[in-house]
């Protein structure tokens, strides 16, 4: 099994560039099979996540052809296999982004359980809700879900009672092609579904209001296809902000778009992160002195939940007390009795806060990755630490962040893959 060892204490410098953001390209790409016409997708992030998606796809029948580094030309079949994979669709729960495009044009779609990491086994019902307002039939069995429109998906009322971003975006995905209108309310308002929904709209869609709570979809019978750019991916951007200032160390993290970051900037420089925001770059220049905060994650534009165990390893090195509350997900604190161990001073009140006093002097130990954000939390405490740290199980890290090793090794990360 890989690991990553790291010398900690040391600061980094230079620039590192974001990738094109997994949470577009995992719903770009299935978009493929809304058309006949190929789909060409650049700025693809070459993660794990992505290679098990593009492995489900080619299990359809699509031709996927790697024309060069993050250039993807994916070709739809005729007709695809609409009985997706058991053996793979348990390994990302964002395979469920193929039953919009699947079940609008070939009207059954079979989806084994989907899985994932330990928070990638969440509740799809917000989905099912969603396909059941534009018409499908939904059955549910030991092993898999069928989703069933023998007479085409129509247009309905989709009222989502949780804000769900993939739910939001396979809504959009189905409602496309079907017959109608489509109103979706309580949508999801992040950066990934406004650019999906750009994108459709370039190949024919007619989708307005994306971006906002309430999306209006007129379905139309063919779309066309072409190319895509996957846009930055606002996670790793902040990822590795939050990683420069929790190192007290100058980095300019480059092609990224800063105002998809507006609430996670505002905050980090209330602590007292010293900044240049520059129009597709953001440097850090010192983080000295840092004050506490209480930081509450929320729906985009919020602070977003991919980045709080980032964001609790910067807070370790407040002066003072800082909350942190969980609002989307349980089982997002794993990465706590790790940092613990070494030598942080968090309590977990109840399964969605804690508490992190601070400052304090980490130290370097054995640590194990229990998803892709609490993984780069540990990457990062491991930079901050005293001494020597192993971190296990990186199959995690490497599901979300491309190269990281080499690419910190250039910022001057003392990291390697062994
Ligand atoms: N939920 C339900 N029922 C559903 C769907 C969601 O109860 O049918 C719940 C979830 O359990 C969660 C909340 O609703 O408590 C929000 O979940 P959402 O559906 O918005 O999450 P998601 O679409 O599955 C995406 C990202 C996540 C990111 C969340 C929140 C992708 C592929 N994944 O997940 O990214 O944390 O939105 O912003 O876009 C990651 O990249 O590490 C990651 C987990």
């Amino acid at each position: 099994m890989e690991k990553f060892i790291i010398q900690g204490n040391n600061k980094l410098k230079g620039e590192i560039k974001v990738n094109g953001a997994k949470n577009f390209a995992l719903k770009i790409l299935p978009a493929a099979f809304l058309s006949d016409q190929p789909l060409t997708v650049t700025n693809v992030p070459e993660i794990e996540d992505i290679k098990r998606l593009l492995e489900i796809i080619e299990d359809c029948g699509a031709k996927v052809e790697r024309l060069s580094k993050g250039k993807y030309k994916i070709t739809p079949p005729k007709r695809p296999k609409t009985d997706l994979s058991k053996d793979l669709v348990p390994q990302l729960r964002a395979s469920i982004l193929l039953v919009g495009p699947l079940l609008a044009r070939y009207k059954k779609v079979d989806l084994p359980h989907p899985g994932g990491c330990i928070i990638g086994k969440r509740p799809i019902d917000q989905f099912i809700k969603a396909f059941e307002s534009l018409g499908a039939k939904v059955r549910c069995t030991k092993t898999k879900y069928i989703f069933e429109a023998p007479q085409g998906l129509t247009g309905g009322e989709i009222i989502f009672s949780k804000i769900s971003v993939t739910g939001t975006e396979s809504a959009i995905l189905a409602a496309s092609l079907a017959k109608g209108t489509t109103t979706i309310t309580n949508a999801a308002c992040e950066p990934e579904v406004l650019a999906l929904a750009e994108y459709l709209n370039t190949q024919g869609a007619k989708i307005k209001g994306a971006g906002t709570p309430t999306i209006e979809i007129t379905g139309v019978k063919k779309l066309k296809a072409g190319k895509c750019k996957v846009i930055p991916d606002r996670i790793e951007a902040g990822s590795f902000i939050l990683m420069a200032a929790a190192t007290d160390s100058k980095v300019k993290v480059s092609n990224c778009n800063p105002d998809h970051l507006t609430v996670p900037l505002k905050i980090i420089q209330d602590m007292g992160v010293k900044l240049e925001v520059g129009k597709n770059y953001v440097e850090v220049l010192s983080a000295k002195n840092l004050k506490p905060d209480n930081i509450a994650t929320h729906e985009y534009p919020g602070f977003p939940t991919d980045l709080q165990a980032p964001m609790a390893v910067l807070l370790t090195q407040a002066q003072g007390t800082s909350e942190v509350h969980e609002t989307i997900f349980e089982n997002r604190f794993m990465y706590v009795d790790m940092l613990n161990r070494m030598g942080a001073d968090i309590k977990i009140d109840n399964p969605r806060e804690i508490t992190i006093n601070g400052p304090v002097e980490l130290k370097g130990k054995e640590l194990e990755s229990p998803d892709i954000r609490a993984g780069i939390a540990l990457v990062i405490a491991a930079l901050m630490a005293k001494g020597e740290s192993e971190i296990n199980n990186i199959y995690q890290i490497d599901r979300g962040y491309e190269n990281i090793a080499q690419r910190l090794q250039k910022i001057g990360a003392k990291i390697k893959r062994v």
